[in-house]
């Protein structure tokens, strides 16, 4: 198996919601390693070009406002295909149709207010923590 590296969000739903632990203590026991976190408060300018993909998609106003609205934790997470295994560990989009024990099933509310984000690719992944962290921050913590 690979070790690879994916890119996680711990939503702002989630950690108004006090379940910044539950996430990571999931994470964790699914095997997958957190070799970087952080706390921001997303911006819109931040927000609108992460999820850029989905910006004709009629819910990309909503999906905006709603990781602006709070805090929320961005990880780099590692692990054997940690692409895949973070994707196992968070369940479906839509926390109605996720199994259980998942993260979504777990802590998300709505298939919008799902509590955490995952890259769905290795090329993605890559993108996505440079979105939000240096090579140097990463290096200065790779164990
Ligand atoms: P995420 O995995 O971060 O990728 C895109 C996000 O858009 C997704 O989680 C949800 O938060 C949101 N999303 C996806 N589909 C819908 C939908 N049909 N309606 C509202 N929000 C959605």
């Amino acid at each position: 198996m690979a070790i690879e590296r994916t890119f996680s969000i711990v939503k702002p739903d989630a950690v108004a919601n006090n379940k910044i632990g539950t996430v990571v203590a999931t994470l964790e026991a699914g095997g997958l390693k957190i070799l970087a976190q952080k706390m921001i408060r997303m911006t819109e300018a931040q927000a609108k070009e992460f999820y850029a993909v989905h910006k004709e998609r009629p819910f990309y106003g909503d999906l905006v406002k709603f990781m602006t609205e709070g805090p929320c934790v961005v990880q780099v997470l590692e692990g054997d295909n940690a692409i895949a295994r973070n994707r196992e560990i968070m369940g479906a989009t839509n926390p109605a149709e996720a199994a259980e024990g998942t993260i979504r099933k777990l802590v998300g509310t709505n298939i919008e207010r799902n509590a955490c984000h995952g890259s769905d690719a290795a090329d993605t992944a890559k993108v996505e923590i440079g979105f939000f962290f240096g090579g140097a921050e990463l290096a200065a913590l790779s164990r």
